[in-house]
């Protein structure tokens, strides 16, 4: 048995609240977690970007950012790191991963109503494919919506709708194939090595562009590492290399497995012209092209955190806290997506919640019960984010209604995860009586952000 493979150096003191004062800063939040100050919240599990503790190493590199703004030292090092592991000349860092989807999509989506083929792709993606006259589509396997499905990869292409997608439509209507690893949307599941080659022989054959949405890189490789046959005596960084091989480029938020607080990414495999196009793009909009909105200190830390993303012992002892609160949350009898995946336990709320329906957004009652419990915040994956279908008003429908428990990055402690074990356990018994909610406030785009809600009262 191992533990963790680190100790730790410095602390944040955390506090539970009591039950009255949860209740009227849930209130005040217009029953949006989103909404809450996070003084409030004892145990946050709402996102795993930019969450993450820092190394002693980083906190040592930052001290020697260098702050010049055109030609930085620490450009450098990031430009070096990305070349060593990723395989990719070209660098541009952004303030983060969406800001790299800013500068870089406007280059590779041509015309109006051309389509973004994606596993799966995350919300603030899809926003910007929206915003570049681009339309999203998903192409993950079914496999991925049936969470009590044993599947090794449920982050995986439906090779043959992407075939039967390209057929029909043809090749001009296609800008690119976005491969995000891992499928965050889709639990945080990985996506094969088999699978990723597959799809990169199928663009190749009518020259359609593979990029990756690599915010979680090292953990996708991790999961190859573990559950593909003829993986298992490569290293994680090798794994990587072979992954980043099959791209052209790709977009970073190296907030989740770089192990930083701010910061992203554009790697560019080659291409000159375009690496020519988004520098370009980049310097109104994120910066000049050796800062892209991060100070030196910020890529020193981001450069040291590439690398110890990788370590086989932290993501093991990373994907093995996750697998823990999974394991003992289905113990106990509460769906959840399985196998868990890498970021992230999905608890199944409307298996949890079969009385609530998807317009009264099951997964976003569960989190505001959970925070009134005990004071964790978690966050709703489901009809809620997805929002409604601009064109026709109406709401999207959702494969799933998740509710995402997500665990930062060498933060807390598996008695942390207990805590929410036993907080989920009480709620699961009296699951019953859990009410919908309704909106008193819905915003126009991406609504899950700011919107307020109250429970449904029966009337
Ligand atoms: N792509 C994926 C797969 C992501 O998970 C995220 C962010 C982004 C792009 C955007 O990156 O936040 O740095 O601008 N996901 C966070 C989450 C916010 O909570 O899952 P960003």
């Amino acid at each position: 048995m191992n533990a963790e493979p680190y100790r730790i150096k410095m602390v944040e003191p955390i506090a539970l609240i009591p039950r009255q004062a949860r209740e009227q800063a849930l209130r005040n939040a217009g029953y949006n977690p989103f909404s809450l100050r996070s003084e409030d919240v004892y145990i946050d599990l709402l996102t795993d970007s930019g969450t993450g503790a820092m190394s002693d190493r980083q906190w040592a590199a930052m001290m020697m950012g260098d702050e010049a703004y055109a030609g930085s030292r620490s450009f450098y090092k990031i430009k070096d790191a990305v070349r060593d592991i990723f395989g990719y000349e070209y660098t541009i860092p952004t303030h983060q991963g969406r800001g790299a989807e800013q500068v870089l999509f406007p280059h590779l989506i041509r015309q109006k109503g051309q389509f973004v083929l994606g596993n799966m792709h995350f919300d603030t993606t899809m926003a910007h494919i929206d915003l570049n006259g681009g339309i999203p589509v998903n192409l993950v396997i079914d496999e991925a919506f049936d969470t009590q499905l044993e599947h090794p990869f449920k982050g995986n292409f439906n090779l043959e709708k992407l075939q039967s997608f390209i057929d029909t439509h043809g090749r001009a209507a296609i800008a690119f194939i976005l491969i995000t690893i891992t499928c965050n949307s889709a639990g945080g599941q990985p996506v094969s090595m088999q699978n990723m080659k597959a799809v990169k022989s199928i663009a190749d054959r009518y020259d359609i562009p593979v990029l990756f949405d690599a915010a979680r890189y090292a953990e996708n490789a991790y999961f190859i590492h573990q559950r593909e046959p003829g993986y298992e005596d490569k290293s994680i960084l090798e794994i990587v290399r072979e992954t980043f091989s099959l791209g052209k480029a790709f977009t970073m938020s190296a907030k989740k497995d770089a192990i930083v607080n701010i910061g992203g990414l554009i790697g560019i495999k080659d291409e000159v012209g375009l690496y020519q196009a988004a520098s370009a793009s980049c310097v109104p909009l994120e910066g000049y092209v050796t800062y892209g909105g991060l100070s030196g200190r910020d890529m020193e830390a981001l450069a040291v955190g590439l690398y110890e993303g990788l370590a086989e012992d932290y993501l093991q002892s990373r994907i093995g806290q996750v697998e823990y609160l999974g394991n003992e949350l289905r113990e106990r009898g509460i769906p959840i997506q399985w196998p868990v995946g890498g970021h992230a336990v999905f608890v199944d709320a409307k298996k949890f919640l079969p009385h609530i329906p998807p317009q009264q957004f099951p997964a976003q009652a569960l989190c505001n019960e959970l925070y009134l419990e005990s004071g964790i915040r978690a966050v709703e994956i489901g009809s809620l984010l997805l929002g409604r279908d601009p064109n026709t008003g109406e709401q999207r429908p959702a494969g799933a209604e998740f509710m995402r428990l997500t665990i930062p990055r060498r933060v807390y402690t598996n008695r942390h995860m207990d805590v929410v074990v036993e907080a989920l356990s009480k709620i699961w018994d009296r699951r019953d009586s859990i009410k919908g909610l309704e909106f008193t406030y819905e915003p126009e785009v991406l609504r899950h952000f700011l919107c307020r809600l109250q429970p449904i009262q029966v009337r």
